[in-house]
């Protein structure tokens, strides 16, 4: 069944003509949220989204749930917030599940990572509890630092990836799900480029069944989602949905793919000042960023293969935002660096200092210097519950293919074609809000005199 929203009932008269809405199926019965991996984000964003339905906290951060979206021009006052404007799931309608090669639930992840804190946990324990983890399909080759101990036995690929599907069939019917979403909250994988068995899913099924070495435990979950129809979204930076056999079955299935590398600490900061530095014209000489990081992610960075994966996704920022191609005199040069290390006494609470050296008028030197104190997860979580949220919006929206308009919450979004992808928070926020509009029959908001 699908519905057509919305009706132009109370719009003013002499507001724009509306166009023709999507059909969008409602978001009936339970939505499934899976994360492999269950450590500190995944651990946070549930316990937060627990805390939100019981009214203990609201869930700050996340713009499915606290945003307003203006609707018409300025003097028509229709500003609703998003989640009554768009038919999303509720969040009394989310179920929770996943895959950890440590954790065994929700409970221990958040005692083991030291997030949140007791007094948040306590009242909340139990549900945190029956939140289990299941067998991880999990390589060490991809993640050095851990050592998994609940994994599934060894397999051929082909066997593992059967065995993914299995767990999805099993999850969907033991808890009644109507829907399901993924979201990779696992450990970012060694760093790896496109290889043959990527090309099509012809190859990548021969590689699965032959257990090619370029095939990441992350495609593997990714493969499977895709198979049972389960929309994927990646918010590490490793190679998992962004290569030619995965968008080819997502559109194949009909499902929507999104990623990657969740936009939380130091590249949210950047993608907020750049913007403004080059509104202003300003030039920019150099970036230098480095962080303390003491969680289990700051451990797996700390592995160069893992650490290059991460910085990778961290470089591609500012160029797309400054188009030095078309700003010669201001972006020529600049000198970017990215920096982690792992550094335990701080844990999941990092520090981020970034030095940016900038120039003005007649060229004259200036400099500006960010000290971030931020708690990594407690910015991720809210990312997992939008994107969950917006995931499942867009396959009953029926889309498929690459979900460029949620680049917003990513530090290196992928592209839904061969042009260069929007890094600047504010166009991505347009972007954003715009497609929703249009999906609901509205215009969209283009700021400009006449609206
Ligand atoms: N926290 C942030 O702000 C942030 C921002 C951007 C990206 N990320 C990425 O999100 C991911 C999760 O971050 P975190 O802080 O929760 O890390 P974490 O180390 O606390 O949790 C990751 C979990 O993934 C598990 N895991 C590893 N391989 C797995 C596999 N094959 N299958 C299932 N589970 C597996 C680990 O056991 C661990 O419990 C990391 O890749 C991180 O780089 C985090």
């Amino acid at each position: 069944m699908t519905v057509d929203v919305p009706t132009q009932e109370g719009a003013p008269s002499g507001s724009p003509k509306l166009a023709a809405a999507r059909r969008i199926a409602p978001a009936t019965g339970k939505l499934g949220v899976l994360t492999p991996g269950m450590g500190a984000v995944a651990s946070t964003f549930v316990a937060g989204v627990i805390a939100a339905r019981r009214g203990l906290s609201p869930p700050i951060g996340s713009i499915s749930q606290m945003a307003h979206i203006r609707l018409g021009t300025k003097t028509e006052n229709r500003n609703p917030p998003i989640r009554e404007f768009v038919p999303l799931a509720g969040l009394d309608d989310l179920v929770f599940g996943g895959w950890d090669p440590l954790s065994a639930n929700v409970l221990e992840a958040a005692r083991t990572c030291g997030v949140l804190e007791e007094r948040e946990l306590g009242t909340i324990s139990a549900e945190l509890e029956g939140v289990v983890a299941m067998d991880a399909v999990f390589d060490q080759r991809w993640v050095s630092r851990l050592d998994g101990v609940r994994v599934k036995p060894p397999a051929s690929k082909w066997d593992q990836a059967q065995a993914l599907m299995d767990d999805i069939e099993s999850f969907r019917s033991a808890h009644d799900c109507d829907r399901l979403v993924m979201v990779w909250c696992g450990s970012t994988e060694a760093f790896s480029e496109p290889a043959a068995v990527h090309q099509s899913i012809e190859s990548f099924e021969a590689g699965l069944k032959a257990d090619d070495e370029a095939i990441a435990p992350s495609q593997i979950y990714a493969y499977a989602a895709l198979q049972s129809d389960v929309p994927f979204a990646n918010g590490a930076p490793n190679l998992t949905v962004d290569l030619p056999c995965m968008e080819e079955l997502s559109r194949l299935r009909g499902v929507p793919v999104a990623g990657k590398d969740f936009k939380t600490g130091q590249t949210l900061m950047k993608t907020l000042i750049a913007p403004g530095l080059k509104a202003r014209m300003l030039g920019l000489n150099g970036w230098y960023s480095t962080n303390i990081l003491g969680n289990r992610d700051g451990e797996v960075l700390d592995a160069p293969e893992n650490f290059k994966t991460k910085e990778v996704s961290k470089l591609g920022v500012l160029g797309t935002i400054l188009q030095p191609e078309l700003y010669p005199d201001l972006y020529d040069e600049i000198h970017h660096v990215v920096r982690i290390n792992y550094y335990p006494p701080r844990g999941d609470n990092k520090e981020g200092w970034d030095n940016i050296d900038i120039f003005g008028w007649l060229g004259y030197p200036m400099q500006i210097k960010v000290d971030f104190l931020c708690r990594d997860s407690i910015l991720a979580a809210p990312i997992v519950l939008d994107l969950a949220l917006f995931m499942d919006l867009a396959a009953r929206a029926g889309n498929s293919g690459v979900q460029e308009w949620l680049s917003f919450y990513f530090k290196a979004p992928q592209p839904s074609g061969t042009a260069d992808v929007e890094h600047d928070l504010f166009i991505q926020q347009t972007k954003l809000k715009n497609t929703l509009r249009e999906w609901m029959g509205e215009e969209p908001v283009t700021h400009s005199e006449a609206g």
